[in-house]
């Protein structure tokens, strides 16, 4: 990304399956090491420092302690949900930065809570959403940035995953939309550079699912830019199964583009107009994008410090992101009472 980093002290809390994501990207780091390591169950916290090499770091099972003998600049938050408000207001309070896994809160009180927490112990407390970092997204978004398509119609995104975890989610209410649309919803946004301002939802489990809840849903977002997000996705399909990033295409006035969500991207505009059909001419995938979006967990973190450094709020700072967290609570709520659900009100909690 250029330029010297500071040095920087991390602390880890959380030391479950979506760390070993963040481990693996901190030595890419320049100048960032791991002072601590915290988890409710020990054991998972001396593994992780053990396995990552950090055997001089401090492991712990409560937050307050390990803020206090290891004075980080910064925690990253790889806990549960139902933990991130008292992990954020602990670490907030101690004078840190905080990095989160998603979702950034259980519920939208929680999340406004950490959002006013940070605002007024003056930190940075943003969100991982490492689905913004790919080059495909960023070739995606820019076709409909340059209005390379004109002005944007229509959003489109397909998910559907036969995705057998056991465990957890197999019990938990609305599991797509809480654990994995939160991801789609917040790629929408980063898409179009759009929020939504209503929703429209159904959930639904489908023939032989083997969730207990919910485990597919549809929903119509309209969006401030005046076009529409159309999402159909579903964890509980066996067959043609799309990729975790779901299969995109983009309608704008002029022309489209698609995203398999993998490397596959395509688009074409009007070449000619007057015939029936227009004749159209192919576009190449667009050549610029932030080239920290390449490197993933990696790119992600060096771009928070960089922000950090730079005194600029990264993209997906707590308030921000909880524009992509609403679109899921105003979701569920459509869902629960057959009735188009307003963001505003659910930003505001009317
Ligand atoms: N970005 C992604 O693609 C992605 C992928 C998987 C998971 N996640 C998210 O990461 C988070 C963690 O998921 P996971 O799969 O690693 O779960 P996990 O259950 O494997 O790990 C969570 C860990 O947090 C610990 N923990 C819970 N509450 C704590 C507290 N108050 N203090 C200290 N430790 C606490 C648990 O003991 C456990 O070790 C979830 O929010 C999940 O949605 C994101």
């Amino acid at each position: 990304m250029g330029g010297a980093m500071k040095n920087r002290k991390a602390l880890l809390v959380g030391c479950g399956g979506i760390s070993g994501g963040w481990l693996r990207a901190v030595p890419r780091v320049p100048g960032l090491s791991m002072v601590g390591f915290v988890d409710l169950d020990l054991a998972r916290a001396k593994k992780r420092a053990e396995e990552f090499g950090w055997r001089e770091a401090f492991i712990g099972a409560r937050l307050e302690e390990a803020l206090d003998k290891t004075r980080p600049d910064v925690v990253f938050d790889c806990t549960v949900p139902e933990a991130r408000w008292s992990v954020a207001q602990t670490a907030l309070a101690a004078g840190c930065h905080v990095f989160s896994e998603k979702p950034l809160a259980d519920s939208m009180e929680n999340a406004r809570r950490i959002c006013a927490a940070a605002r007024a112990a003056g930190r940075i407390h943003a969100v991982m959403q490492n689905r913004r970092a790919l080059v495909p997204i960023a070739r995606f978004r820019r076709w409909i940035e340059s209005g390379a398509l004109g002005r944007l119609a229509q959003l489109d995104a397909d998910f559907v995953l036969g995705a057998h975890f056991g465990g957890f989610r197999d019990r938990m209410r609305h599991v797509l939309l809480l654990d994995m649309s939160i991801h789609h919803f917040d790629m929408a946004r980063y898409i179009t550079g759009a929020n939504a301002e209503w929703v429209w939802c159904r959930e639904w489990n489908p023939p032989g699912s083997w969730y207990d809840h919910d485990a597919a849903a549809v929903a119509v977002f309209g969006m401030n830019d005046g076009s529409i997000f159309t999402y159909r996705g579903s964890w509980c399909g066996e067959g043609l199964n799309d990729s975790w990033q779901a299969r995109w295409r983009a309608q704008g006035e002029r022309g489209a583009a698609a995203w398999d969500g993998e490397e596959g991207l395509r688009a074409e505009v009007v070449a000619k107009t007057g015939s029936f059909r227009s004749e159209m001419t192919p576009l190449s995938p667009p050549e610029e994008y932030d080239a920290w979006r390449k490197d993933g967990h990696a790119g992600i973190i060096q771009y928070f410090f960089r922000c950090l450094e730079e005194g600029r709020e990264p993209e997906t700072v707590c308030h921000e992101n909880l524009k992509s967290l609403a679109m899921v609570f105003a979701a569920i709520r459509s869902a629960a009472e057959h009735r188009e659900v307003s963001l505003e009100d659910v930003l505001t909690e009317r």
